[in-house]
């Protein structure tokens, strides 16, 4: 599958992924800018926050409420918006060819 990652200043860079595959590690797989992941996956560090394109909002899934991920978000320093995502949080299926996500200009 395809899935499409967009940074303002980077522009558009479109990687192939495998359904079961991590977003985090999609996006570190293929140094794409802006990611850095600094905890790994482990929910820890909020420097894999994200903006899953209005589009796919509602196939990705928005956080949940009173999670730990949703703490991450709102506790960055990263402008948090309702189709904020930690990309580590989102286990890729077949259903996510074609995604298109946003990574904020800075974190
Ligand atoms: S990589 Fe640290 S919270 Fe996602």
């Amino acid at each position: 599958m395809q899935i499409i990652f967009r940074q303002a200043k980077a522009g558009e860079c479109v990687v192939t992924a495998e359904a079961g595959d991590n977003l985090m590690h999609v996006a570190l797989a293929n140094d794409i800018a802006g990611i850095p992941g600094d905890c790994g996956g482990q929910c820890a560090c909020g420097t894999c926050h994200v903006y899953i394109n209005a589009d796919w909002v509602e196939r990705i899934g928005s956080v949940m409420p009173g999670s730990t991920e949703e703490a991450m978000i709102f506790g960055a320093p990263v402008d948090a918006r309702p189709n904020s995502r930690l990309a580590c949080q989102i286990s890729l299926t077949p259903m996510c060819d074609g995604l298109i996500v946003e990574i904020p200009e800075e974190q």
